[in-house]
């Protein structure tokens, strides 16, 4: 679904004259296919002398079944013992390497000056990354550094990631930071599975956090084509658009779902939901009966809760009369604070839940003529913050939220022209992302074996400039 600019890019004549005259082109981003592998070629894997991830790393890597190969005499050739993976050797003479994924554990970086291993390992490397390629760094989360100089070089990872992630954008290539906290080192299967895949195609630049889980799902007994079999969903605002898109991602992912919307969209959302096997319940989640009756819908609980339904009532702050903001608020954001209230006071969020907000970088950056907008999504963020560490002990359940940028729907359909086209275009990836990829990054934080993801609010834009 190539909006016109880059179809104009892609066509023969005409975007061979375009790319002489320095117009960017978008590339084309791999998505998932179902029954594909979760990486199409090579991962190299690299290290930082003393790091503590290069050999779970392997072991996750080997779990997916990647083809591994390391560098001779990178520090994670002694690191990860005498397993077997193939050597990498840049400087060899004709050496035509191509990977599909570069990993580097920087646990090991203690201080800035040996920031330079970075370098040392992506310096040959990058250029055999393939089209769409993925890289991922891991880190510790600079809190749990053990003095100050580790904690600052820890940090500076955050600069380096975001900075590359912009280099290699327009090959359609990604860079991920993932901080492991100690004890989460059995906890990364899912996230890796998420980032190396096509089904992270529109989320780059992200700083993700992993933190010991509460409760644990062994990788071996997880059905990574199905991992939702057997688990329910509900989806708000799931009549169309990113919602829509959920729902179905969710349901291709084993969950029984049903769907949520008001009942002025009775029609798509029932022929959806017929699809789909699950079931439609129409309310308004505005509505003082909301809470109670999602509660009663699940009489035997809910496995994963996904606050997806919100609006837009744009003016700017001068000529924004008061029901332009407590109409706006009460949709994207206490009615959510409602129902995760009720669901949880009657015991409804199954242990291992999870719930899953639907923010936008409008929250982060904030962004003219939404002051009502950019404050409900910057509340879903706090809401994600304040709820996380009591989710986690005392429901050994997980809340994170996604906050999409921009994404080529009914919403985004009806921006004006050029706002429309400068929005598009502001992020490395030089294009509007596409509904399933926030829905992929809601199903990786709702599967049973990311419970240690919480608290994690993940952008999927494309690294837009804005509030990047
Ligand atoms: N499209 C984007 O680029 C973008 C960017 C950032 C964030 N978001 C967020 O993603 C979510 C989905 O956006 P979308 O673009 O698919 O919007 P959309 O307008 O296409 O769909 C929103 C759905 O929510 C439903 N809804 C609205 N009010 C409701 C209520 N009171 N009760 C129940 N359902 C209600 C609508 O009927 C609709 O089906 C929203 O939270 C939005 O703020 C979208």
């Amino acid at each position: 679904m190539a909006d016109t600019y880059t179809r104009v890019m892609r066509a023969p004549v005409v975007g061979g004259l375009a790319k002489r005259v320095g117009a960017p082109s978008p590339p084309t981003l791999e998505r998932f296919v179902p029954g594909a592998p979760v990486i199409s070629g090579k991962v190299l894997l690299g290290a930082a002398t003393n790091s503590r991830l290069a050999r779970p790393l392997l072991v996750a890597l080997e779990g997916l079944d990647a083809a591994t190969a390391v560098v001779d005499g990178d520090p994670a050739r002694r690191l990860i013992g005498d397993a077997k993976v193939d050597a990498a050797n840049f400087a060899a003479k004709g050496a035509r390497q191509r990977f599909k994924a570069l990993v580097f554990d920087a646990t090991g970086i203690g201080d800035s000056a040996s920031l330079v291993a970075l370098q040392a390992f992506f310096y040959p490397a990058l250029d055999a990354l393939e089209r769409s390629g993925r890289v991922i760094v891991l880190g510790t989360p600079p809190e749990n550094a053990k003095s100050a100089r580790e904690h600052t070089a820890q940090r500076a990872l955050e600069g380096f990631t975001r900075s590359l992630g912009k280099e290699v954008g327009r090959r359609g290539a990604t860079v991920q930071l993932v901080y492991v906290a100690p004890g989460a080192e059995g906890a990364m299967d899912s996230t890796l599975r998420f980032l190396l895949s096509p089904r992270s195609a529109y989320v780059s630049a992200q700083v993700i956090r992993l933190t010991p889980p509460s409760s644990t799902t062994a990788a071996e007994s997880v059905d990574w084509d199905a991992p939702l079999a057997g688990r329910t969903a509900l989806v708000t605002g799931a009549a169309r658009g990113i919602g829509a898109a959920i729902a179905e991602v969710l349901a291709r992912d084993g969950a029984s779902v049903t769907g949520l919307d008001v009942p002025a969209a009775q029609t798509d959302l029932t022929a959806l939901m017929a699809r789909l096997g699950g079931s439609a319940l129409e309310l308004d989640i505005t509505s003082d009966d909301a809470p109670g009756e999602i509660a009663a819908h699940f009489a035997d609980g809910l496995d994963v809760l996904v606050h997806n339904a919100g609006v837009t009532r744009d003016r700017t702050l001068a000529k924004m009369p008061a029901d332009r903001w407590t109409s706006l608020m009460e949709i994207n954001l206490s009615s959510e604070e409602r129902i995760n209230d009720a669901l949880l006071a009657a015991g409804k969020l199954k242990p291992n839940g999870r719930i899953v907000c639907v923010s936008s970088i409008a929250g982060i950056a904030g962004n003219g003529g939404q002051t009502n907008y950019g404050t409900s999504k910057a509340g879903v963020i706090g809401m994600v913050h304040s709820m996380a560490p009591a989710l986690a002990a005392e429901h050994q359940a997980t809340i994170n939220a996604v906050a999409p940028g921009f994404i080529e729907t009914q919403m985004t359909a009806a921006i004006p022209f050029a706002i429309r086209e400068a929005g598009r275009r502001m992020n490395s990836l030089l294009q509007g992302g596409l509904p399933v990829d926030v829905a992929e990054t809601i199903a990786w934080f709702a599967s049973p074996a990311s419970a240690g993801l919480n608290g994690n609010v993940v952008r999927v834009c494309g690294q837009s400039l804005l509030g990047a």
